[in-house]
This record gives structure tokens, C-alpha cells and sequence, in this order.
């Protein structure tokens, strides 16, 4: 393992004022968000998509990286340019997303596993000559009657671990991605405790299978109360409660925090980045940034509509929303910033 390169690319990954776009989804997920705003999904127009977004003139400014999904990293533009390089032309890494996606856990109603290990080393070496230099494998830990049980955590928390191995004996970053899901009424000490259980089971297995904790990148759910919560948890709570639980829960020789947006509205997932940075300033081990999906793409999405012509209307907010997130990573967004710019 060259883990000179491991951390190089580590660090760069989460290096000040940027952050990472997950542009991964699956054949369902992005089936579905076409769908519910009336774009046909089909191989040409995920293209279409995706290549609008990395296309956005000057993104690498506010992105240091992309998480592709296995048919995005083979595809080529329009005048054939394929899209990995795209990205490296804006002095943006490509990353892809390797895992297998989940199944129902066996003997544990309405748990899920992420599967994916067979024939990962094979199809790491394929993606790492195909120019991506970090992976993302992700596990979804629920929490509901009974749930999140100890066997769920601990099975997802393994494949995790050997996920990353795999990756860093390839040469990759690994993003390392448990996310308590943000769906039920459960309250925030709720999703607090599963973090922390989650977590600690996590780094346990890691540190078993010898992966090098300062050439991966952990990529968690930010702690707050589920959607359907009578009880909303503020801006400030959000920020505490997600520090706090980081700090006893991951070591300081991680280089850095990713977080997912996992179904918060976009202003949310930027406010709460920003205030975590904010209140905790010269006091974290790690660097706190973005690795969004939903929060990054929502409004470009719906702007671009399947429509060449909407194309440049779209970039202009995608560009927007990165560099807001990119202004939250050192706290200084605000909503005069957001409305200025
Ligand atoms: P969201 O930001 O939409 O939660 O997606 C992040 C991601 O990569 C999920 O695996």
C-alpha cells in the first residue's frame, strides 16, 4: 500500500473551501428524482445530466471531487470526451461508488445489509485505471421499534471495514459511508445514540482489518431528529449535537468528515455545515465538509428539466449551492451571502 498517496488524495479530498458532489445514484434513485419532475430516464439523458453538471464553468473551485456511479465513469460526451475527464479538466478527482446497494437484512424485519464484496478487488483495479482516485461504499442503519438492532450494525460496520481495505490495498480512498437514516419520528438523542453505536462499531472493525485510518475519508449522517418528528431540532442543536458525537466517537487521525445530506432541505444541510464550522472553529481534529447529493443537485435538477436550453440556467444554480456549501466549510455563510451572491 502507497500510503503517501492515500493520504495525499485524503487530504485533498477535504482541503479548505471545497467539498465533494455525490453524483452516484443508482438506475432507481435517479429513475425515481426524474420522474417525480417529468424527465424521461434513459442512458442519453443521465448523461445529459451529469454532464451538465460537471461541465459548470470554473466548479472545481468549490468541488475537489465527484462520486460517479459504474455506467457514468464509461461514458463520453457528446463530442467524446469521457466524463472522468471532464472533471480532471476542472482540476476535479473522480471517485465511484462501488458497493452493491442494500438487501432486506436476513432475520431482522425492517433492517438493510449493503452487499458488494465479491469481486470487489477486480472491479477497484478496472475503476482505478479508468482515472478514479477514491471509492464510496454506503451502509443505512434505521431506526424504529427495536432498531437499529446490535447484529445490523455490526454486519455493515464489517463489510465497511473490508470495504476499505480492499480500496486502500488498491490504491484508492476510501469514503467510508454509515448513515442513520434520517426517516421516522424518532428525536435527536435517538439518532444520536445510533450514530455513536454505529460509529464506534465502525471504527472498531476498521482498526481490525488494519485499515489506515489517515487515508480515508468517513462520510456520516449529521445528527438530528427524524423527518417526521413533532419536535424539530434547530440549526444550533443540529451543529452540537453532530460534533459532539463525532468527537467521542472518531479518532483524531481521520483527515477529514464528509457529511451526507440525507433528505434535509438544501438550506438546512448548508446552515447546519456552516454552524458546525462556525462554533467549533480551531477546536476539531478533522476538516468538516460536504459530500451531498440531494442538497447539491435539487434545485439544478428541476431547472434543467431534460432541456438543452435550460442548461446554463441550471450550472448558474449548481454553481450557486456549491459555492455556498464551499463558504460554509470555514462558517462563513450566512444569508446575506446567500441572497449577495
Ligand atoms: P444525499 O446527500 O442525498 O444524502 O446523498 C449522499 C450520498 O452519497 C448517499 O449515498
Amino acid at each position: 500500500m502507497d500510503l503517501q498517496t492515500l493520504e495525499n488524495t485524503a487530504r485533498e479530498m477535504v482541503g479548505p473551501g471545497r467539498g465533494i458532489l455525490a453524483a452516484d445514484e443508482s438506475h432507481g434513485t435517479i429513475g425515481k428524482r426524474f420522474e417525480a419532475l417529468g424527465i424521461e430516464s434513459t442512458e442519453d439523458s443521465r448523461r445529459d445530466y451529469r454532464e451538465m453538471l460537471f461541465t459548470t464553468p470554473d466548479i472545481g473551485e468549490y468541488l475537489s471531487g465527484v462520486i460517479l456511479f459504474d455506467e457514468t465513469i464509461r461514458q463520453t460526451t457528446s463530442d467524446g470526451t469521457p466524463l472522468p475527464q471532464i472533471l480532471l479538466d476542472q482540476g476535479v478527482m473522480p471517485g465511484i461508488k462501488v458497493d452493491g446497494s442494500t438487501v432486506d437484512m436476513p432475520l431482522s424485519p425492517g433492517e438493510k445489509f449493503t452487499q458488494g464484496l465479491d469481486k470487489l478487488a477486480g472491479r477497484l483495479e478496472e475503476y482505478r485505471e479508468m482515472g478514479a482516485r477514491f471509492t464510496k461504499w454506503r451502509a443505512v442503519i434505521t431506526i424504529g421499534d427495536g432498531i437499529p438492532t446490535d447484529r445490523c450494525i455490526d454486519a455493515n460496520a464489517r463489510a465497511l471495514a473490508l470495504y476499505a481495505a480492499f480500496c486502500q490495498d488498491a490504491g484508492l480512498v476510501p469514503i467510508v459511508e454509515p448513515e442513520v437514516l434520517i426517516d421516522g419520528n424518532h428525536s435527536i438523542q435517538q439518532c444520536y445514540d445510533a450514530t455513536q453505536r454505529t460509529l464506534s462499531r465502525t471504527f472498531g472493525h476498521l482498526y481490525e482489518h488494519g485499515v489506515e485510518l489517515t487515508g480515508m475519508i468517513l462520510k456520516p449522517n449529521m445528527v438530528i431528529s427524524g423527518k417526521a418528528a413533532d419536535n424539530q431540532s434547530g440549526v444550533e442543536e443540529v451543529a452540537r449535537a453532530t460534533v459532539e458525537c463525532l468527537l467521542r466517537s472518531v479518532p483524531a487521525a481521520v483527515p477529514g468528515i464528509a457529511f451526507l445530506s440525507g433528505g434535509q432541505r438544501f438550506l438546512q444541510a448548508t446552515q447546519h455545515l456552516d454552524a458546525m464550522n462556525r462554533l467549533y472553529e480551531g477546536r476539531l481534529p478533522w476538516e468538516l465538509s460536504f459530500s451531498y447529493a440531494r442538497a447539491l443537485q435539487e434545485q439544478p435538477m428541476e431547472i434543467w428539466g431534460g432541456k438543452a436550453g435550460n442548461i446554463e440556467a441550471a450550472q448558474k444554480v449548481f454553481r450557486h449551492r456549491a459555492k455556498m456549501n464551499a463558504a460554509a466549510r470555514s462558517g462563513s455563510y450566512s444569508d446575506d451571502v446567500e441572497k449577495a451572491s
